[in-house]
């Protein structure tokens, strides 16, 4: 089985807007979180698309669905988590519960704040992950990239050719996925940013698909401008 799971349990600090978390604000009238949703719901081959948002933007999230979207029956709002790590492991909590856990059952994590994901990316992380247990969504560096350790002076310049910018879908076999994240260790598990560097650090093959110049994350107020112009493109 194969399951969407959108992670929206997420404040949004860097946005700056007290009111209300930054998938849950507009672009072209709908919220984002809705937008991305749609890329998911349509896509036949999920069995149920989960939607983790944080505990009291729970009601408003189910009523977001029931306004927006036709036939909600296959969309699932649940309790997002303290880390973006722990609400994937919510959604692997509630796969486990209600379906079993196969070694075949496959998670799509995708950020809810990634409204321009394409319906070519979602397919073929689905068949990424279930050929090869792990992949993550990229794009060439477009900029050169420059290590700092210490935040003054460059420690190294890494060849551009091999550098990728990660985006989103990630998507894991789910069983493999939580064993490995709980076989860290909590020093391990407070450097981990994304899941797909769960796999990395215990040596395991994350393949590569390729995203989109336009799959970008609303992050910052600029962002949301640069969405509003997407979306009247479209
Ligand atoms: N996310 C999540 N659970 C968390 C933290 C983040 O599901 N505990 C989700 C966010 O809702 C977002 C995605 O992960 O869709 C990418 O994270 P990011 O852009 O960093 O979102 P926020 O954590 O909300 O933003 P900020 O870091 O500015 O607070």
């Amino acid at each position: 089985m194969v399951f969407g799971v959108i992670l929206a349990g997420g404040i949004g600090s860097r946005m700056g807007n007290a009111e209300k978390p930054k998938q849950f604000l507009n672009i072209g009238g709908r919220p984002i979180l809705i937008h991305t949703l749609e890329k998911f719901y349509v896509c036949p081959k999920f069995e149920k698309v989960l939607v983790l948002c944080p505990n009291r933007w729970m009601e408003h999230t189910k009523n977001l669905v029931k306004k927006y979207i036709a036939d909600s029956s296959k969309i699932e709002v649940l309790e997002g988590g303290a880390t973006r790590n722990d609400t994937i492991m919510n959604s692997i909590a509630y796969i486990e519960k209600n379906y079993g856990l196969d070694d075949e059952t496959v998670i799509v994590t995708h950020d809810s704040v990634r409204p321009f994901v394409t319906h070519r990316i979602i397919e073929e992380n689905i068949e990424k992950a279930t050929e090869f247990d792990a992949c993550d969504t990229v794009i060439p560096a477009t900029d050169t990239i420059v290590r700092s350790d210490d935040n003054a002076i460059i420690s190294e310049i890494p060849e551009r050719s091999k550098m990728y910018q990660g985006q989103t879908p990630q998507s894991f076999k789910a069983k493999k996925l939580k064993e490995l994240f709980e076989a860290l260790s909590d020093e391990e598990k407070e450097i981990l940013t994304d899941a797909a560097k769960i796999f990395v650090l215990k040596g395991q093959k994350v393949h590569l698909v390729e995203g989109e110049v336009s799959n970008i994350k609303i992050t910052y107020p600029y962002d949301l401008r640069v969405a509003e112009a997407l979306i009247k493109e479209n």
